[in-house]
């Protein structure tokens, strides 16, 4: 990234037109599925396979070319299925094996690649592979997990003989006590997501033959959860704790461990290697910075295509996710400046304002208000113009909102629920800790797809497992289908730009206007085209202070927000794409 004072000549370093060297992803679109919160065939309130397969027209028709499920295996749903007992199977709640083979032959009828999710940094404690750990001490899978006995000097299962001080993601201590064997485990996630250890070959050759087994069912990639946390920094030992914390932070101890990059390209080498023309891999990484994402990514070293970095979702919190502060478009524009630049020359960004994990953005980063379509679109505009493949999670493309959680009640995450428990217990009042649930919940993102105006929104004809958000009788596919100026379409003439301009998938990125606390403004260019993307995030009239406005008034729109609008004057949550080529 650079900031201009001034809109830059062409330079000599500017990269060629897109030859058959560009890989299929940068001028592709993912859209995420939440398995069960998409679409429920069967009734029984939780979305299924047969639901998603239903409804793959509907995404064909907005054009997105890769399905990424979050998982559907056997699993006993502590944690929505990324607690997996079987890597091999599909929940009965989901469906059967035939169900996904059909919905994958489908999907590739319909030009859709289908990318699975692939939770290995942890299993299920009713995976086989656990049960039989647990059995005893001298388990040949004894190994395959972390095992360790109470601290020196302390009495095992007593509060504070943990083997380390980690606080864990979902509350309370990282490790559980095993009474039969004496000895704790790690669990970085809830007690029933104990970490495999990927030190030991074994797991390593185990996890690679299943993934393998997978790309012979036809799948065309991975998303693989929290995969910068399998390497662990040995000894484990205690990390520092903050002022007034229950735990000690072990994140030095377990992301971006030593071996990590080892174990990435070994990965790749034993599973991705000869597929790489078609397959995705994207490494979900929270807490990396650019400079280790510039190696995970560069092509030379063979690890992973993409990374899911967690900066720019993190502008809004302080101390840890429920300490919510207001959005500054400044702390956003600098993070992905920053990532765009880092990522320029080698590697590649993803980019995202949601998934299952995050409050929906048009109520985070936007107006889900008055404003709510065209900050939608906004939001939509300025994500997908970015260099890098844009992610669209399920809903997003219609502009949906946080849900009005009224009490504890109405959550069903197990991170919400402990972490309400938690926090109350330690002595916070409920009313604050249910406002930064409210805010931050990922039960935002999980209340099921608005498909229609029904009384269950389309989603299912039985009780849905999270309540549906009242706001579906306006918000909601059908309508959206309905509208040529829905969100929706707009979406879909964004996918359909990514296609039709090169500069929006392999241009350049230059951002402007570096202090501006209301205007988000960048180019992109590739040989003679210059693309402006402006975009006014404040709901009162502004004029752009971008360089050279004027001349860029006379440039064709090649998407905006607002229809017929040409003025030097962004209205209200105004965005425009303007195209120009030099030379001419
Ligand atoms: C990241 C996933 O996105 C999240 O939903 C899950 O709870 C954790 N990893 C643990 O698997």
């Amino acid at each position: 990234m650079t900031v201009a004072g001034s809109v830059p000549e062409p330079r000599p370093e500017s990269r060629p037109e897109p030859g058959p060297e560009a890989p299929w992803w940068t001028s592709s679109v993912v859209y995420q599925v939440y398995p069960r919160s998409f679409a429920d065939a069967d009734g029984d309130g939780v979305g299924d396979l047969r639901g998603i397969t239903s409804r793959l027209d509907y995404l064909q028709q907005l054009g997105v070319d890769v399905l990424w499920l979050s998982p559907i295996y056997p699993s006993p749903q502590d944690d929505n299925g990324y607690d997996i007992s079987d890597y091999q199977g599909v929940d009965p709640l989901f469906g059967s094996l035939a169900d996904l083979d059909d919905l994958i032959a489908q999907a590739h009828a319909r030009g859709l690649r289908v990318v699975m999710d692939l939770v290995v940094n942890h299993t299920s404690d009713e995976h086989p592979w656990f049960v039989e750990s647990r059995s005893s001490t001298d388990s040949p899978k004894r190994d395959w997990y972390w095992w360790r006995p109470a601290r020196p000097g302390s009495t095992p299962g007593e509060p504070g003989a943990e083997p380390t001080n980690w606080g864990s993601f979902f509350s309370g201590p990282a490790w559980e006590y095993d009474e039969a064997s004496g000895e704790y485990y790690l669990h970085l996630f809830s007690r029933k997501q104990p970490d495999l250890n990927w030190e030991n070959p074994e797991v390593r050759h185990a996890v690679h033959a299943m993934m393998r087994w997978w790309l012979d069912r036809g799948v065309d990639g991975f998303r693989m959860d929290v995969i910068n946390m399998i390497s662990k920094q040995l000894p484990l030992t205690d990390g520092p704790v903050a002022e007034g914390a229950a735990h000690g932070d072990g994140a030095a101890y377990f992301l971006g461990g030593p071996r990590i990059h080892e174990f990435l390209a070994e990965m790749h080498a034993e599973v991705v290697a000869g597929h790489e023309a078609t397959l995705l891999t994207v490494g979900e990484m929270p807490g990396v910075t650019v400079e280790e994402a510039q190696l995970f990514t560069d092509p030379e070293r063979r690890e992973v295509d993409m990374v899911f970095q967690f900066e720019h979702v993190g502008v809004d919190q302080g101390e840890g996710k429920w300490d919510v502060l207001p959005f500054r478009l400044t702390a956003l524009r600098e993070s992905l400046g920053r990532w765009q630049e880092g990522l320029a020359k080698a590697g590649w960004n993803s980019l995202y304002w949601n998934n299952h994990d995050q409050p929906r953005v048009v109520s985070r980063f936007g107006d889900d208000g008055a404003h709510r379509v065209r900050s939608a679109k906004l939001l939509g505009t300025v994500l997908h113009l970015h260099r890098g493949t844009p992610y669209v999670y399920q809903g997003e493309e219609l502009g949906m909102t946080n849900a009005p959680f009224a009490a504890i009640e109405d959550f069903r995450d197990i991170e919400s629920v402990n972490h309400y428990r938690h926090a109350v217990g330690l002595g916070e009042q409920p009313a604050d800790v249910l406002r930064a649930l409210r805010a931050m919940s990922r039960d935002n993102a999980r209340t099921p797809m608005q498909w229609d105006a029904s009384p269950n929104a389309g989603f299912t004809t039985g009780t849905p497992w999270l309540a549906v958000n009242p706001n579906h009788d306006e918000i909601n596919a059908a309508a959206a289908l309905a509208d040529p100026d829905s969100v929706f379409h707009h979406y879909r003439r964004l996918i359909a730009l990514r296609k039709s301009e090169p500069a929006v998938a392999l241009g350049d990125f230059t951002m402007l206007l570096e202090d501006d606390p209301v205007v988000y403004a960048f180019t992109r260019r590739l040989g003679e085209v210059e693309l402006l993307c402006v975009a006014n995030f404040s709901g009162d009239p502004v004029r752009p202070a971008v360089p050279g406005w004027e001349e860029w008034l006379d440039a064709p729109l090649l998407l905006g927000n607002v229809a017929g609008s040409v003025g030097p004057d962004l209205v209200a949550w105004e965005a425009r794409v303007l195209r120009r080529e030099h030379g001419r």
